[in-house]
C-alpha cells in the first residue's frame, strides 16, 4: 500500500497466510471498515484473527485452506468470488494488487 489515502480506498480484502507473519500484519493494517476474507491452514489461528479483527458492522470471513491442495484452492477461489474478490485478476497481477476498491494480498505461494 502506498500511503494512508490509498489504504483507505479498500472495501474488501483477501489475505492469504493471514494466521501469522506478513499476512497477519497486513490484515491488521487494513482500515476497520475493510471487509476481510482471511485464509490459512490453521483453523484455531484463523478464529483468533477473526476475533481480534472483528468490529461492529465489519464482515470478517475465514476460509481454512491448504494452498498446496487443488481442492482447497478451488474452495478459496469460489469463496473469494462469493465475497466479491476477482482472484483471476489477482493471479494475473501477482502478489499484491488492488482494483475497483478491493485488494488481495497473497504472500503465500499460489501454485
Ligand atoms: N517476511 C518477509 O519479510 C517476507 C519478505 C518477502 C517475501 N516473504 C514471503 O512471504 C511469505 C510469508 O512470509 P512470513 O514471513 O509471513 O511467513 P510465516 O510467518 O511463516 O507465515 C506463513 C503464512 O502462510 C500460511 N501458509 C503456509 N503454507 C501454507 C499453505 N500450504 N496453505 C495455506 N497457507 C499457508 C501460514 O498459515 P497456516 O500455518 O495457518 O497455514 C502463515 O499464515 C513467505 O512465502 C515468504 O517467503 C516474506
Amino acid at each position: 500500500m502506498r500511503g494512508r489515502k490509498r489504504k483507505m480506498a479498500y472495501y474488501r480484502a483477501l489475505v492469504t497466510g493471514a494466521t501469522s507473519g506478513i499476512g497477519a500484519a497486513f490484515a491488521r493494517e487494513l482500515p476497520d471498515r475493510t471487509a476481510l476474507l482471511l485464509t490459512g491452514r490453521n483453523d484455531d489461528r484463523l478464529s483468533e484473527m477473526r476475533a481480534e479483527l472483528g468490529r461492529p458492522g465489519r464482515q470478517v470471513d475465514c476460509v481454512q485452506a491448504d494452498l498446496a491442495r487443488t481442492e482447497d484452492r478451488d474452495k478459496l477461489i469460489s469463496r473469494a468470488e462469493e465475497f466479491g474478490i476477482d482472484l483471476a485478476a489477482a493471479q494475473r497481477r501477482a502478489a499484491m494488487t488492488s482494483w475497483t476498491r478491493t485488494c488481495a494480498f497473497i504472500p503465500t505461494a499460489w501454485m
